[in-house]
């Protein structure tokens, strides 16, 4: 059937009936990450592996669930969540982040980024300050704005975010008498730079936070996916549990279509933002299919596989690069996560390389859309997390090609 034009719900109608978020937000829709349509390579999605996928686990634990609670995982869970989902997310995280972490500390969310989008509608509202760190998830920053909040960007060096910039914009609002709301941060495996925030600048992060009387919006969606060593602690474990409100997803370390991830800070606090939530919480029957992978030992086995794949897929990422790209761009190692975050030579525009591999049929991310100001920059964000092994070095060899192509263009004006 064929698509009925709308004539009585036109622009301006629209515009008339829409609250001031949705006029901030604009028309179009937030394009998350998707499977490509085509026959591409795509490193351009924060998407994980897809041979991988735990189907086998996830029909395991829904048949136990069915068989042993259905009525309970049929009904409506309460808006922290589905209990047992809470409980086995408090014990275990207590052990990950070496502190008690109490069951009413956690509520269920339908991924992070809805709980990143509930913490902000309990704690913003317009014209208050929210400091994030500069470049950025697009989503979260997104969200942020839709909230009327301003953002002032903290910049990041090789080793993530510059304390000293925090200071700098913490005194700057507070000159101005202005309330600093939350400090919003992807400490470990960065989206998009993949760098892992060192201790020394995380416990000087909840210093400058208590001394300003501020919170930290932890975002940990990649936290777990570390190749060779555990990540510092957390700022949420760092601070007690007190100063942090800590986002976490199982959307990579399960799949993202799931929708579930779950939010961890003081229990007050917690409490203030399940308040505001009509939706009756997030899925039960999903959330006591997890809680069973919990307890019988599929999650853990199958994140410690994941780490396995992650690593060897940057392995292979890293010798293509140093084959194809080595002449054109420079990067950090990541530690864990899903991204390499490269640094184009001066004379290589990131639009320009980005043309040239989607050319060859190559996808990528390029650094203006990380950044809260859009400003040009000469930076490639590489997902090689969702490209299949064996189109990695294919798909890096044509981007060399692009970045050969963009320079001799460069260097022939
Ligand atoms: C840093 C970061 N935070 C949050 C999200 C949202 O993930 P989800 O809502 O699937 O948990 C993403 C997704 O890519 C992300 O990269």
């Amino acid at each position: 059937m064929s698509e009925q034009p709308h004539s009585y719900w036109d622009d301006t109608r629209i515009e008339e009936l829409v609250s001031r978020r949705s006029k901030i937000l604009g028309p179009s829709v937030w394009a998350a990450a998707r499977p490509d349509a085509g026959p591409v390579i795509s490193f351009a999605g924060g998407l994980p592996d897809i041979p991988s996928l735990p189907g086998e686990a996830l029909l395991r634990a829904a048949r136990t669930v069915i068989d042993r609670e259905q009525k309970e995982a049929l009904e409506y869970g309460g808006t922290f969540g589905p209990q047992p989902l809470r409980e086995a997310i408090a014990e275990r995280s207590s052990g990950i982040e070496g502190i008690p972490v109490g069951v009413d500390q956690v509520m269920v969310t339908s991924g992070s980024a809805h709980g990143i989008g509930t913490v902000c509608e309990t704690l913003l509202d317009p014209g208050d300050i929210v400091l994030t760190e500069s470049p950025n998830f697009p989503g979260s920053m997104r969200t942020i704005r839709s909230f009327g909040a301003e953002q002032y960007a903290v910049p990041m060096d090789e080793l993530g975010l510059r304390v000293d910039g925090l200071e700098e914009q913490l005194d700057r609002a507070a000159q101005a008498g202005r309330r600093v709301k939350f400090i919003y941060c992807i400490p470990t495996h960065q989206n998009p730079a993949g760098c892992t925030l060192p201790l020394d600048r995380r416990e000087r992060m909840i210093e400058l936070a208590r001394e300003h009387g501020t919170l930290i919006l932890e975002d940990d969606a990649y936290g777990e996916l570390w190749f060779r060593e555990n990540p510092p602690p957390s700022l949420f474990a760092l601070s007690g549990g007190e100063q942090a409100i800590k986002v976490s997803s199982f959307s990579k370390i399960i799949a993202t279509g799931l929708r579930m991830g779950w939010a961890m800070g003081p229990a007050p606090l917690i409490s203030r933002i399940a308040a505001l939530r009509y939706d009756m919480g997030s899925s039960v029957f999903l959330g006591r299919v997890i809680a069973e992978m919990i307890r019988n030992g599929d999650l853990e086995r199958h994140i410690v596989n994941l780490r396995g794949i992650y690593a060897r897929k940057l392995e292979r990422m890293e010798d293509a690069l140093r084959r194809y790209c080595a002449d054109y761009c420079t990067y950090q190692q990541p530690q864990g996560g899903f991204f390499l975050w490269l640094q184009l030579r001066p004379d290589l525009a990131s639009h320009a390389v980005q043309q040239a591999a989607m050319q060859r049929g190559v996808i990528i991310g390029q650094g203006p859309q990380f950044f809260a100001d859009g400003q040009a920059t000469n930076h490639l964000r590489l997902a090689f997390s969702y490209v299949a092994m064996e189109d990695i070095e294919e798909g890096v060899q044509r981007l060399g090609e692009a970045m050969a192509e963009v320079g001799a263009k460069s260097a022939g004006k």
